[in-house]
């Protein structure tokens, strides 16, 4: 009776372990993509916006189905706004993980350590928001959704030069940051190019907290603008500063600056002051409206233009997953499968219908990757008043 009993609960107990297991199996197939971002250190609110811009799309992609009933999962590491710690989480991500694409970085220095390990991989990576040239020049499995700097600083130069009929400026850049110095270069070829003049270019280090030598030799030299092409917070201590030494001239920066911290910490100093953005929250266009909406009911936080790009890296990607899935359904289940030859030319498969995106309807704009698999699109100039955002135009490439 009792060995019955027994054996007739062992093969319950079995059976149901066999079903818990197919389910667990079941749960598995899924498509694993990492994300690396800065959730700490000194930039956190770019990672902090990203990882919820890539949340609300997968979300919103899974609860309509995912990838032709296939969910989406998304893997996220801290790189605590290193780019040391950038490579070290992508490794884990590839290599213990088993990711199959990765979205990440913002800052160019991070993306620029962490992609050759995709590249030498061979897992395609986008970048929703790094602008340095360099950085998908690592590789063909490297491709971005934003804009590039040698366009943004023609931008910014036109704008300083043109639109504001300024002839003097000053630059101010982070000489240990890969995209300030870019953008820097940039902006001065372009703003010389069009006849204005650089009265002075200094340098500081991105964590410094001191700006006033460097402040001294630039207001010393007259000049009726400062370009800042640095991040958000010495942004808007540099910004304190210059105003408190009685250096009153607007300072014009990149899409650095994009932080809801930059008003929080340069207050009243930056009023008069323009950066550039790669969208604006006001924009009509319903799709926009739809992302702002839902982003901010479930946040409680206006979007920036960080979860904004990050928002179409995550749609640019499902859009290649689909079309993968319906133009080459063999490679879409190798990507599935173990992490073997048949996954790695799935991988490439995948490369291919990033690489050829064409049109995509994002909330930053459309988006075609150019053969370097950069994003041709408009940039956005905005402007501080009265410690407000205003829109002041939009810049076709
Ligand atoms: N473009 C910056 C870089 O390459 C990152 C950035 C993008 C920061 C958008 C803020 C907003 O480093």
């Amino acid at each position: 009776m009792i060995r019955t009993s027994t054996r007739l609960r062992m093969a319950v107990l079995g059976a149901s372990a066999a079903a818990l297991l197919a389910g667990c199996a079941k749960r598995e197939n899924v498509i694993l993509i990492g994300e690396y971002g800065s959730l700490t250190g000194g930039t956190a609110t770019f990672g902090i916006s990203t990882k919820q811009g890539i949340e609300l799309f997968v979300d919103d992609a899974n609860a309509a189905g995912g990838i032709g009933g296939t969910k989406i999962r998304v893997n996220v590491e801290d790189d605590q706004s290193k780019p040391e710690e950038a490579a070290t989480a992508v490794q884990k991500l590839i290599d213990q993980d088993g990711v199959i694409a990765v979205l990440g970085e913002v800052a160019s220095s991070r993306s620029m350590a962490a992609a050759p390990i995709c590249q030498q991989a061979g897992v395609p990576m986008i970048t929703p928001s790094s602008t340095n040239i360099k950085v998908t020049e690592i590789g063909d499995y490297i491709s971005r959704v934003c804009y590039i700097d040698p366009f943004q600083g023609m931008v910014i130069a036109k704008f300083a030069k043109n639109t504001l009929g300024l002839t003097k400026g000053a630059v101010f850049r982070d000489i240990k940051n890969d995209y300030s110095v870019g953008l820097a270069n940039y902006f001065s070829d372009s703003y010389k190019a069009m006849g204005g003049t650089i009265v002075a270019d200094e340098a500081y280090s991105e964590g410094d907290q001191d700006f006033k030598a460097q402040l001294t030799v630039i207001k010393s030299k007259k000049p009726q603008f400062i370009m800042v092409p640095g991040y958000y917070t010495e942004v808007g201590l540099i910004a304190r500063q210059a105003r408190e030494m009685g250096l009153d001239v607007p300072m014009l920066g990149g899409d650095g600056w994009v932080s809801d911290k930059l008003l929080e910490i340069g207050q009243d100093a930056l009023n008069g002051c323009y950066h550039v953005n790669h969208y604006w929250e006001e924009d009509p266009n319903p799709a926009v409206q739809k992302f702002v909406a839902e982003y901010k009911s479930r946040y409680n936080a206006k979007p920036d233009g960080l979860a904004a790009l990050a928002y179409d890296a995550a749609g640019v990607l499902c859009a290649a997953l689909e079309r993968l899935r319906t133009e080459d359904p063999a490679s879409f289940q190798a990507l599935l499968g173990p992490r073997n030859d048949a996954q790695k030319a799935a991988r490439a498969k995948l490369r291919e219908r990033i690489a050829t995106t064409k049109d995509f309807p994002g909330v930053t704009g459309r988006i075609t990757l150019d053969a370097a698999r950069n994003a041709v699109k408009p940039a956005v100039f905005v402007g501080i008043k009265n410690g407000k955002y205003e829109f002041v135009a939009a810049v076709e490439p």
